[in-house]
């Protein structure tokens, strides 16, 4: 039997391009290529492209998301998506290949758009019976700032762009005058803030997926950061450390299992997400900050540690991912 074509994408329109190719070293690396015929075809502003191992560059048709390789026309049975950041993270890209009728190894348009806004994010899990911070959303074309005052959170919050990633342009605030400085700050990476109260407890993030319809979970990290936070330099330059599996009570383990299975289960997710958590003592709950729809699996990246922790090569869980998406295909 043939085996199945799958489009490998990669790149991006975001800043977040770098990672996007960091990720993609490890995914060609370990796709199964004895059961896939894989098409890696980078996604960037200028153009979308298939590069041949012969060197020649050939442009998509994006009448249908098929190459035209030496008179031979390649048509996809899925598309396995490996950009961070827009637009295969944020549902641009699901909303084509649906229209392509073409299925995908993440979220669907709606869970992709919504997870990637923060606010959205918590405002539906929270709306679900999860625990999840306090918040207020800002918007830049209504923004005032006579009404910092009246915001009604208990310092200290954490002030981040709302559609950001990588913690870049997040603050946390401790004093009132220093609120105004960061929502600035906050605002030049974003037109909408998140301001949100700061939930004291260990953090915790853990991948889940989908395999033939049911949701499992990998096992989770424990993030310890030397920073105030998981910031920028904790997370890129070395300032914390990842403990995999996390060592965490039974019933602890349980809760953050649970609340994430529930609110992948809420999302309607597909794919693998990670989603992050501060488990707070004084509630005893998991509190959920984000859920990313296509976490790095670079070397250094925390699904593929988790996958590893879970007794399974990076290559099978991919091909779990594939066979999730190939189950989608429409009927010829
Ligand atoms: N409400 C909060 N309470 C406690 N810590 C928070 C809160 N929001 C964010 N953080 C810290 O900031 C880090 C980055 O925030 P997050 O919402 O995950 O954004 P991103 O990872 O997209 O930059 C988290 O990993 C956590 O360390
Ligand atoms: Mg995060």
């Amino acid at each position: 039997m043939a085996k199945p074509i799958i489009a490998f994408v990669t790149g991006g329109y975001s800043s977040e391009d770098v990672i996007s190719y960091k990720s993609a070293i490890n995914i060609e690396k370990f796709i199964d290529r004895e059961k896939y015929e894989v098409y890696r075809i980078d996604i960037t502003p200028q153009s979308w492209f298939h590069k041949t191992p012969e060197g020649a560059v050939v442009p998509v048709d994006k009448h249908d998301f098929s190459l035209r390789i030496n008179d031979q026309r390649i048509r996809f049975d899925a598309v396995f998506i490996g950009i961070h950041g827009t637009p295969g993270e944020d549902g641009k890209l699901q909303g084509y290949l649906d229209m392509m009728g073409l299925p995908y190894t993440s979220c669907d348009v709606t869970s992709s758009a919504i997870t990637f806004n923060k606010r959205y994010t918590v405002a539906v899990a929270g709306a679900s019976g999860y625990h999840v911070a306090r918040s207020k959303h800002l918007f830049k074309h209504s923004f005032n700032k006579n009404s910092l005052s009246q915001l009604g959170l208990r310092l200290p919050v954490f002030v981040k762009p709302n559609n950001g990633g990588s913690s870049i342009g997040m603050s946390k605030v401790h004093r009132s005058e220093e609120l105004e400085s960061a929502i600035e700050k906050a605002f030049l990476e974003d037109d909408q803030v998140l301001v949100e109260e700061y939930i004291q407890g260990r953090e915790f993030t853990i991948g889940v997926y989908r395999s033939k319809g049911k949701s499992v979970t990998l096992p989770f990290t424990e993030i310890i950061s030397e920073n105030d936070f998981f910031d920028f330099e904790a997370k890129y330059q070395g300032k914390s450390s990842e403990v995999t599996p996390a060592e965490c009570t039974d019933v602890m383990t349980k809760q953050i299992q649970e609340a994430a299975k529930g609110i992948y289960d809420v999302f309607n997710c597909r794919g693998v997400v990670r989603m992050d958590f501060i488990y707070s003592p004084i509630d005893n709950a998991p509190y959920l900050l984000e859920i990313n729809t296509i976490p790095g699996q670079t070397a250094a990246s925390i699904i593929p540690q988790q996958v590893a922790a879970a007794g399974m090569e990076l290559g099978e869980f991919y091909t779990l991912l594939i066979e999730e998406a190939l189950s989608h295909k429409k009927k010829d």
